[in-house]
This record gives C-alpha cells, sequence and structure tokens, in this order.
C-alpha cells in the first residue's frame, strides 16, 4: 500500500536511476526526484552538460548522486550501467526509461545505421534496463 513516505521517495539509501538526464524532460524528472530527497542515478551521453547540472543540484539539494556518461546506442550499454550500480553499490528502485528520440520524414529519408540506432536506444535499451533491475525494483514494490 502507498503511504506518504513513499509518496515522498525518501529511501535514504535507495536511488532513481534516469536516463537521459542532463536536458529535457530528464533533467526536469531529476530536479522533481531530488526535492523529494531522492538520491540520483544519472545516465547521459557523454560531454552533454550533465557535470555542470550535477554541480547545481548538489547545491540546491542534499542527496547523493552518482553519474555515468555512456551512449546507450552502443551494444552493451545496459550490461555496463547495470555492472556499474552494482560495482558502486547503487541500489536502484526507481528506473525512468527516459532517453528516447523521434524523427520526422519519409522512412526512406534514414539510412539503416539509422535505424540500427534508434532501435537499440529507444527499444532495446529500454527492455533490457528494464529486465536487468527488475528484481531490484520488484523488491521495492513488495515492501510499500
Ligand atoms: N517532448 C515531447 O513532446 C515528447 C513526446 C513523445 C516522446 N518523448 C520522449 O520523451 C523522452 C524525453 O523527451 P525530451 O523532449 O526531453 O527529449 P530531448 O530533450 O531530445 O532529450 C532526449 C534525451 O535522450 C537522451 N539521448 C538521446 N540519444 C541518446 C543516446 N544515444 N544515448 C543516451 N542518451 C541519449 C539525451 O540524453 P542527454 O542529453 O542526457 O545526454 C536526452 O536527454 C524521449 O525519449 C522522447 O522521445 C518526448
Amino acid at each position: 500500500m502507498a503511504t506518504k513516505q513513499n509518496y515522498k521517495m525518501n529511501h535514504d539509501d535507495q536511488f532513481a536511476l534516469i536516463t537521459g538526464a542532463s536536458s529535457g524532460i530528464g533533467r526536469a524528472l531529476a530536479v522533481e526526484c531530488a526535492k523529494r530527497n531522492k538520491n540520483l542515478a544519472l545516465v547521459s551521453l557523454p560531454d552533454s552538460g550533465l557535470v555542470r547540472f550535477i554541480k547545481y543540484l548538489k547545491t540546491n539539494y542534499p542527496v547523493t548522486i552518482q553519474h555515468i556518461e555512456i551512449d546507450l546506442t552502443t551494444k552493451d550499454a545496459p550490461k555496463t550501467i547495470y555492472n556499474w550500480c552494482q560495482n558502486k553499490d547503487i541500489k536502484v528502485n526507481l528506473l525512468i526509461n527516459n532517453a528516447g528520440r523521434g524523427h520526422l520524414g519519409s522512412f526512406f529519408d534514414y539510412d539503416y545505421d539509422f535505424y540500427e540506432n534508434i532501435l537499440r536506444l529507444n527499444i532495446e535499451s529500454v527492455v533490457l534496463l528494464t529486465r536487468l533491475f527488475f528484481s531490484t525494483l520488484t523488491v521495492r514494490s513488495q515492501k510499500a
């Protein structure tokens, strides 16, 4: 059953893992989680301004923040993120699969590599991250 404490996300040693956290909706969700005292494990593309954003968050919110910069279109990205969490003892009980992109125009405007990358980003990484973190997410819902 959801309690007021759960709603506030005040789980001391637990993290929200957010992909695409340096800009747009992912960035906004990171701020909202920090406001609710949720520790953050942030994922973004390399050199996307995440470090500067983390400085802002740390100045304003007393939460623990870990981050990894990785391209989610690379084949082993979900496993790399999962292993990074294991190695750093980052306990994830909230997974926000935010990273993704859309595109405009005709199907034939884009080449094979484009579709391979977008499938990895929008589909493969979402399914594989959810599967990898599934057990830690369900432990939380059983306790709630
Ligand atoms: N805004 C809308 O109207 C709308 C509508 C439907 C669906 N969506 C979906 O909602 C999500 C957020 O939308 P948004 O408007 O905030 O989009 P956005 O500003 O374009 O942000 C997309 C996010 O995806 C991340 N990303 C893109 N390519 C990546 C890659 N190869 N590896 C890792 N991360 C990658 C970026 O991460 P970093 O910048 O952190 O590196 C960025 O934060 C997206 O999945 C989008 O498709 C948005």
